[in-house]
Formats: structure tokens, C-alpha cells, sequence
């Protein structure tokens, strides 16, 4: 079951909380033809699945342009994490591509590293650009 964003998951900046807000909403389309395994549905999970990928590089552009913006002492850590996302999402389209995706394997592990790099990561950056001289 795709997860919805939620106030705690908030970053306290209205541009990244609307981001993560709308990968949330992107995963609860996935899910809604998850289990439809007709030429439509497959067609239609396949582009989510691309737009799930570009939307996370718009992202991570924004929040690593903010952070470098704010000379976030962290950075290079939370890029490397962004890039491992990148690298298995571009697995999961592989197997899209060439073989039969794994959509419960993909829905786990969008979920849970969604959730846990907001929980974690990107709140380690909000009392941070909280107190920010230019922020
Ligand atoms: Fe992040
Ligand atoms: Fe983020």
C-alpha cells in the first residue's frame, strides 16, 4: 500500500515539502494499475515508472542546488544517497525494458527509501536551513 505524505514528514521548506508531496502522489497512481496486467495497464505503469525516475532527478536538482545555495556541510553524504536511488531505479526500468518488472519489489523499495531518506536525510538538512544566516 503506497504511503501519502504526511505534516511530519516535513522539511519546513514549501518548494521541497511540495516535491516530496508529489512523488507521494506520483507512487499512488503506480499503485492504482499495479495489479493491471493488460497491454493498457503495463503501457501505463511504464511511463510512471519514467516519470517516477525524472520526477526524482527534478528533485534532487532542486534539494542539492538549495543545500549547495546554503553551503550544507553535508552535501556530497546526501548527493551519494540521491545516487543510489538513481542507479536502482534505473535497474528497475531495465527490467521493465528487457524482462518482467518487479512491481511489488519496486512499490517496497520506493516506499521505504522515500520515506526513510526524508526521515532521516533530508531532515538532518531542516534545522540546518532553519538557522541559515540566507535562508
Ligand atoms: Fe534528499
Ligand atoms: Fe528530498
Amino acid at each position: 500500500m503506497a504511503a501519502d505524505w504526511k505534516q511530519e514528514y516535513s522539511v519546513g521548506h514549501p518548494i521541497l515539502d511540495e516535491q516530496h508531496r508529489g512523488f507521494f502522489v506520483l507512487c499512488k497512481q503506480a499503485e492504482a494499475c499495479r495489479k493491471d496486467r493488460s497491454h493498457e495497464g503495463r503501457q501505463r505503469f511504464h511511463g510512471l515508472l519514467n516519470e517516477l525516475v525524472l520526477y526524482a532527478k527534478r528533485h534532487f536538482v532542486t534539494e542539492e542546488s538549495m543545500l549547495a545555495l546554503h553551503d550544507y556541510p553535508l552535501l556530497e553524504q546526501h548527493k551519494a544517497e540521491h545516487e543510489v536511488y538513481h542507479e536502482k531505479l534505473t535497474d528497475f526500468v531495465l527490467q521493465a525494458t528487457f524482462g518482467e518488472l518487479d512491481r511489488d519489489g519496486l512499490f517496497d523499495y520506493l516506499t521505504e527509501w522515500w520515506t526513510r531518506h526524508i526521515l532521516d536525510s533530508d531532515m538532518k538538512y531542516r534545522d540546518y536551513l532553519r538557522t541559515s544566516k540566507i535562508s
